[in-house]
């Protein structure tokens, strides 16, 4: 497979760095406003990939998009389930919500049973590819509980700093997994910082969410397969639940490749949901502020409570080039999400991801969804990740 990346760019001055120069982000901008997009040869990805191609293709994993993805040497892929999630359609459920087709990508049956494991694969293969002896994250939980699994199964000693709010079923998956686990005693915004200063000290890679590049390129594989799956077709509408901002910014990335590589001819309006008690990135985009101001997180959904959004330029970026927008639903509404999903399709989710169906929920109570449009919401976790609010709330 020959190499298909051009270089990497600043989001803010757009400065480029060829692959070889740069880890995280950009000197000038600095981690918040410097991160960095990864761009691609489309000529050289196109005459490796078609959708003939990956109608033959029998990889059932997001490895099927290698061309697409920046992995140089296989060997360091590890044989953990990633991607090729089913795209659920519920049928109750449009017909309820007088939809015409609503549609569900469920991303519970990862390795670790969170979305985060699609980019936690592609962060084990660059660790190893730039012979890293140890890895590192901060992570409200899911994150962490993946890249503890991936970095287990390549061998390689994972340090992980997570709050010590974090739901039990994910400190067993840190613990199982033989993670070294730093309990911070603040919320993950602390843990982040401490992790942001540990990591280069001790010499281990750094998986933080939004200042590692190639995060969001593991993330756009969800864009991927919606397309491939709904036959080369874009959804109208993509709802995303919102904590950092990492995912909603590699779904766009995602459907923007294929845009481009032109494998779809339209492109989907984003909505990004975050809970009232941390939706810094819906107040910076109702004020058309380019920075959000810091928040006090405070919501059930663990895995979105985030005062500082450190993916907020290209989450911002993303859903103003949609033409969507953000907008917040409260803890109430997001247990009634919870609730309502399982009962009516099967799918039971945990709350940060059940928040994005109770975006869905919102938008359509207020008329705010065209009945022809054909929608989808991501489910970034499984209900297993965290019963206790399940069962307190019940
Ligand atoms: C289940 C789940 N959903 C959504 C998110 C939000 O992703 P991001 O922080 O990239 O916005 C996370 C992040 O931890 C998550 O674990
Ligand atoms: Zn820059």
């Amino acid at each position: 497979m020959q190499n298909t990346i051009d270089h990497l760019q600043c989001v803010s001055c757009k400065h480029t760095f060829a692959e070889d120069e740069i880890d995280y982000t950009c000197p000038d901008c600095g981690p918040l406003k410097g991160t960095l997009d990864v761009l691609y040869d489309f000529k050289q990805v196109k005459k490796q990939l078609s959708r003939e191609k990956l109608a033959a293709n029998r990889e059932a994993s997001h490895w099927r998009y290698l061309p697409l993805l920046p992995v140089h040497n296989q060997a360091f892929i590890q044989p953990l389930r990633v991607g090729w999630t089913p795209l659920v359609r519920s049928a109750r459920l449009s017909s309820e919500l007088e939809l015409k087709d609503l549609y569900f990508k469920d991303d519970s049956g990862n390795a670790s049973h969170s979305y985060k494991d699609r980019a936690s694969s592609v962060a084990i293969v660059k660790a190893l590819e730039k012979g890293y002896r140890g890895i590192a994250a901060a992570s409200s939980g899911n994150a962490a509980a993946s890249i503890a699994a991936f970095a287990a199964s390549a061998g390689l000693p994972c340090h992980i700093y997570v709050p010590k709010s974090i739901p039990r079923a994910k400190l067993a998956q840190l613990n199982a997994y033989g993670a070294d686990v730093i309990l911070v005693d603040g919320p993950y915004d602390e843990a982040f910082d401490l992790c942001m200063r540990e990591a280069p000290k001790n010499g281990w890679y750094n998986r933080n969410t939004a200042i590692n590049p190639y995060l969001a390129e593991g993330k756009k594989t969800g864009a991927l397969e919606i397309c491939e799956q709904l036959d080369w077709n874009a959804p109208q509408v993509v709802f995303v639940p919102v904590g950092d901002g990492c995912i909603i910014s590699g779904v766009w990335k995602g459907f923007k490749d294929l845009y481009d590589l032109k494998f779809i001819d339209s492109l989907p309006l984003l909505v990004g949901v975050q809970a009232t008690g941390s939706a810094p990135l819906v107040k910076a985009y109702r004020q058309g502020a380019k920075i959000a101001e810091t928040q006090q997180a405070a919501t059930i959904a663990d895995s979105i409570s985030v005062g500082f959004p450190r993916d907020q330029v290209k989450a911002l970026r993303a859903v103003h080039q949609s033409g969507g927008k953000f907008i917040a639903v409260s803890d109430a509404e997001i247990i009634a999400a919870q609730k309502k999903l399982p009962l009516s399709s099967g799918l039971f989710v945990e709350p940060a991801a059940a928040t994005a169906f109770a975006g869905l929920l919102k938008l359509q109570r207020e008329g705010k969804v065209e009945a022809s449009d054909t929608v989808v919401v991501m489910l970034t976790g499984s209900g297993l990740k965290d019963i206790a609010t399940f069962l307190d709330s019940r």
